[in-house]
C-alpha cells in the first residue's frame, strides 16, 4: 500500500526542520556523504559517462556532492526521484533546472509497482530513505534496483538500521545521543534535546521501519548483488550496497 501521503514527509514543515538539522540529527552524515564520492571511483573506475538514480533524494545533497566531486573529465546524468514535490523543488533549486537532470516526483511504491519508469543506470544511491519501507518492500526495491542497473553498475545506500537486540539498541542510542549533544551544544541548539529527537524517531507516525543491517544484506545477495558489504557503520547509521 502506498503510504506516502500518510507520512510526515508529505508535510513541508518536516521536510524544512529535517533539511535545517540533518547534519545534527545524523552526527557523521557529512563524512558518510563525501564516502560516496570514494565509492563511485572505487567501484566505477574511470568510466566516461555515468547515469546516476538517486532514491529520494531530498534536496538532492548526494547528487550534489558527486557531481562536484566526480564531475571532472566524465559526464553524469543523474535522476532524482522522491514522493515529495516539495523536496524535488529544493533539489532543483540547488542543483538547478532540468536538462540533463531529471527529477521524478514518485514514491517508492510507484517505483516498486513499475508504475514509474525510470530506465536503466550504472549507479543508485540513496540516504536516509529506504528505512521508511517495511522489510519485504526493501526487498522488492533492492530487486528493482539490481534489475535496473547495467553491468557492473552499484548501489550504494546510507541509512539508519535496526540494532539486532535491546542491548545493542541501548548503546547504540547512547552513543547518537551524546554524538547529538556535543553538534547541538556546537550549534547553540537550545529548543529541541537529543532525547526528543531519539524519541520523535522512535514515533511510528514518523514512519520509520529500520530493519537490521544482517536482514538488509542478505536482502541484497538475494536479489542477485555481489560485494554486499557495510563499508562504514556509526552505532545504527550505516553506509552499505553492493556491485552488480
Ligand atoms: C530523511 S530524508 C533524506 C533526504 C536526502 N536523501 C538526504 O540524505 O538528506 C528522506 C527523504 O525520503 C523521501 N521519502 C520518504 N519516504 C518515501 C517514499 N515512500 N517514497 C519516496 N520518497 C520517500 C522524503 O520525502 C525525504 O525527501
Amino acid at each position: 500500500m502506498d503510504t506516502f501521503s500518510e507520512s510526515a514527509w508529505a508535510q513541508s514543515d518536516f521536510s524544512k526542520k529535517y533539511l535545517d538539522r540533518a547534519d545534527i540529527y545524523i552526527p557523521q552524515r557529512r563524512k558518510m556523504i563525501g564516502l560516496f564520492s570514494f565509492l563511485l571511483t572505487c567501484f566505477l573506475g574511470d568510466r566516461k559517462e555515468i547515469r546516476l538514480l538517486d532514491l529520494g533524494c531530498g534536496d538532492g545533497v548526494l547528487t550534489a556532492e558527486l557531481l562536484s566531486q566526480c564531475g571532472e573529465g566524465r559526464t553524469i546524468i543523474p535522476t532524482l526521484v522522491d514522493g515529495s514535490a516539495d523536496m524535488l523543488h529544493r533539489a532543483g533549486d540547488r542543483l538547478g533546472p532540468s536538462g540533463i537532470i531529471t527529477y521524478v516526483n514518485a514514491s517508492f511504491h510507484e517505483i516498486i509497482s513499475g508504475m514509474t519508469t525510470l530506465g536503466d543506470f550504472d549507479l543508485c544511491i540513496s540516504s536516509h530513505a529506504i528505512h521508511h519501507l517495511e522489510m519485504n518492500e526493501k526487498a522488492a526495491l533492492f530487486a528493482f534496483i539490481f534489475a535496473h542497473l547495467n553491468a557492473g553498475g552499484c548501489f550504494i545506500n546510507a541509512d539508519v538500521v535496526l540494532p539486532p537486540s535491546e542491548g545493542l539498541q541501548t548503546c547504540y542510542f547512547s552513543l547518537w545521543k551524546s554524538e547529538m549533544q556535543q553538534m547541538m551544544e556546537k550549534a547553540g541548539i537550545t529548543d529541541e534535546t537529543p532525547t526528543e529527537v531519539i524519541k520523535r524517531y522512535q514515533d511510528p507516525a514518523s514512519m520509520n521501519r529500520p530493519d537490521t543491517l544482517n536482514d538488509q544484506l542478505d536482502a541484497l545477495k538475494k536479489a542477485g548483488f555481489r560485494d554486499v558489504d557495510c563499508y562504514v557503520k556509526d552505532g545504527i547509521f550505516t553506509v552499505f550496497g553492493g556491485r552488480k
